[in-house]
């Protein structure tokens, strides 16, 4: 079994009286693809928002790469090497669609370890040596 990557830690969060997560518990392991589904509502923008800094969770732990991240800014998570999308895109409208493209990977790639984004690979060639292991959590 590969390694924990991400693990979040009976992480809960209220907004007033609604309860959007509580004592939210997943792992995600290096290599895996894991899919979040749930009703409307059901907490998982929440927790994209948690992970990535731009909420503070009220309890609970969330570790990547052992590292804790409650706490942390939203920028320096990203630089630790987590990227998230949003539902509704908003490009800068200056840049062209390759650099918009690139730009999240360069942002975040500047890590001294680790495997460093190659925005010249097509997808294709970008592969990892094994095929990635595949899960679904449903939220609630
Ligand atoms: N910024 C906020 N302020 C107040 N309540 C919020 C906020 N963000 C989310 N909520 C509430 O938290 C709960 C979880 O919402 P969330 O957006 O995480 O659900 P979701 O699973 O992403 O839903 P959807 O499938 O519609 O995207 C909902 O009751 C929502 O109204
Ligand atoms: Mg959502």
């Amino acid at each position: 079994m590969s390694e924990s990557l991400l693990a979040v830690r009976n992480v809960s969060k209220a907004f007033k009286g609604v309860q959007a997560l509580a004592g939210l518990e997943i792992e995600v392991r290096r290599g895996e693809i894991l899919g979040l589904v749930g009703p409307n509502g059901s907490g998982k923008s929440t927790l994209i928002n948690v992970v990535s800094g731009h909420y503070p969770a009220d309890a609970g732990s969330i570790l990547f790469e052992g590292r804790e991240l409650r706490g942390v800014a939203p920028h320096r998570i990203a630089r630790a090497g987590i990227a998230r999308t949003y539902q509704i895109p908003r490009p800068f409208g200056q840049l062209t669609v390759l650099e918009n493209v690139a730009l999240p990977p360069m942002f975040g790639g500047s890590r001294s370890s680790g495997p460093r984004p190659n925005t010249r690979r097509s997808a294709g060639s970008n592969s990892p040596a094994s095929p990635p292991r595949r899960g679904c959590v449903p939220m609630p």
